[in-house]
């Protein structure tokens, strides 16, 4: 490490020395044309840091399991507390400020905020952020003595014999709770729901029902999938009909052995949140009053556009990553409990930022939009950034070339890819309009590979904050970097796939 870089360093633990985590060759064996990548990666490297004061678990969901509140409703997805507040150090995000989240998730941002004293503007398209944020929300105004009246009442509930209603499912969640199970989930939920308890505990034993659901039921959320356990009827069934056609019956890992019963888990999830809202009670400097907390559901593609101009102190964010995550299929319980069914489950899929397979375009969409709302000019404009953005042609254009040569196994892949990044730009042209001169902008996300060709998700996302006005101000990149993909590195090699927090100002 150079002395006058060392001394640059305020928050971060630099290691000045990058070339780990510059990309030498985009496309494997050089097969396609990759120069455009090359000059991005030359432009921007130089303001790269490598830092370990992220770590891989603050990007992710694992510190939220500790932290107590976030660790409400399991979000694989979310990042931590931590990573929020160190954000707000380094973005000069005070108390008073508004503060945006267009992908809230299961609310960390907004949550961190409101300790702080700080406003939030949040969005999000899964109904589970809106349970979230009720039952979070309502840190400062829980009644102890109700909820542990609560605990009691569900401890005392039974579900009379003649019961019939069962827990609603669609095709991929069918079957997904033993028998018992799927008689009490409605039954639990009903008489909760006609109780004498206050909104906020009704909310509060929602959320904790929501959060259950993966634990009563026989499958796990695994990275990419939702897998299914050995003692479920789905695997039964189709093991048993490969087994009468004369094939090996899958081979399936996941055990969970005797399942939970709806009372068993509810209640623990109720006490676990008593621990958690006594501990905040205790220190009310925790929970300012006066905050704003406003949360929209819905898509951040529609709203972004709704909202004002020059009125955003910062965002913190973290967008679907372009990796194929479904995320209606990993939540298709939750979106169930929550009442959808098997079409507005399909468009939400299709709502979604373009990240999984299935994504179609969302342009003409977005050109019918805004010229619904009189800004046909932006649509334009965002048109053309898109189209002058060279490292993004040539990304799209070796992806054509990898598909034509069967290097790629599924032509969704380069949809989802082109769809991510158009959408990814109204989005960044957006938060320029909307945030406040100085205001920053903090995006986490990971790139990706396919087919042996490298997409730097954060380099070129840079790029485009760029022609939209932004200043790029730095590009932390995380000691521990993205695995590669087995099957990725025995035909092309290792590269390095860079998690990075990116920060841009206006
Ligand atoms: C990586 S997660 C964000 C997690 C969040 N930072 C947290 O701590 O929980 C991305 C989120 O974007 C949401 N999302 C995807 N497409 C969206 C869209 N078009 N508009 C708003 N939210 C969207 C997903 O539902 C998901 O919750």
């Amino acid at each position: 490490m150079n002395t006058s870089s060392a001394q640059q360093l305020t928050l971060f633990d630099m290691n000045p020395d990058n070339s780990d985590w510059k990309v030498e060759q985009f496309s494997a064996n050089a097969f396609c044309e990759e120069s455009a990548r090359q000059s991005l990666e030359d432009k921007f490297i130089g303001m790269t840091e490598i830092t370990d004061k992220f770590s891989r678990q603050s990007v992710s969901h694992q510190l939220s399991k500790k932290g107590r509140l976030h660790r409400w409703l399991k979000y694989k997805e979310g990042f931590s507390a931590d990573l929020v507040e160190t954000l707000f150090k380094e973005m000069g995000i005070k108390k008073g400020h508004m503060l945006l989240d267009p992908f809230l998730g299961s609310g960390t941002t907004s949550l961190v905020a409101q300790m702080h004293g700080i406003n939030s503007v949040g969005f999000d398209i899964m109904p589970m952020t809106e349970v979230a944020m009720f039952a979070k929300g309502n840190i400062a105004r829980y009644d102890i003595s109700e909820l542990r009246n609560l605990a009691d009442y569900i401890t005392s509930m039974k579900r009379p014999p003649d019961y019939k209603k069962r827990a609603e499912s669609i095709t991929i969640t069918d079957s997904a709770y033993p028998d018992e199970t799927a008689l009490d989930i409605p039954y639990y939920t009903e008489q909760i729901a006609i109780s004498p308890f206050s909104d906020e505990a009704k909310g509060l034993a929602r959320l904790c029902l929501l959060n259950s659901l993966e634990r009563l039921s026989y499958t796990s959320k695994d990275g990419q999938y939702l897998r299914w356990d050995i003692n479920s009827k789905k695997v039964i069934e189709a093991n048993a009909c490969r087994i009468a056609n004369g094939r090996e019956p899958f081979k399936v890992k996941l055990d969970k052995g005797d399942l939970p019963s709806v009372k068993q888990v509810l209640v623990e999830e109720i006490n676990k949140a008593i621990d958690d809202i006594l501990y905040f009670q205790k220190r009310p400097h925790n929970m300012a009053n006066d905050v704003e907390m406003y949360f929209k559901r819905g898509s951040a593609l529609l709203e972004l556009p709704l909202l004002q101009s020059d009125g955003i102190d910062g965002v913190i964010t973290s967008p679907p990553y372009c990796n194929r995550y479904d995320y209606t299929r990993i939540y298709a319980l939750e979106l169930v409990y929550l009442g959808m069914g098997e079409d507005e489950v399909r468009q939400t899929r299709q709502d979604l930022l373009s990240c999984t397979v299935e994504s179609k375009t969302k342009l003409d969409f977005l050109r019918d939009y805004y010229d619904s709302i009189g800004r046909s000019e932006d649509f334009n404009r965002v048109k053309n950034a898109i189209k002058a953005n060279a490292a993004l042609s040539e990304v799209l254009s070796a992806l054509k070339i990898r598909n034509d040569n069967g290097d790629i196994n599924n032509k969704g892949v380069l949809k989802m890819v082109k769809g991510y990044f158009e959408e990814l730009s109204f989005i960044y042209h957006e938060l320029f309009r909307i945030c406040k001169k100085g205001a920053r902008v903090a995006f986490v996300n990971d790139n990706v590979r396919y087919s042996g060709e490298v997409i730097p998700v954060d380099f070129i996302s840079t790029e485009l904050a760029c022609q939209f006005g932004f200043t790029p101000i730095k590009i932390y990149s995380l000691k521990q970097q993205k695995g590669n993909s087995s099957q990725q590195m025995a035909k092309f090699g290792r590269v390095p796939l860079r998690k990075s927090i990116t920060i841009w100002e206006k």
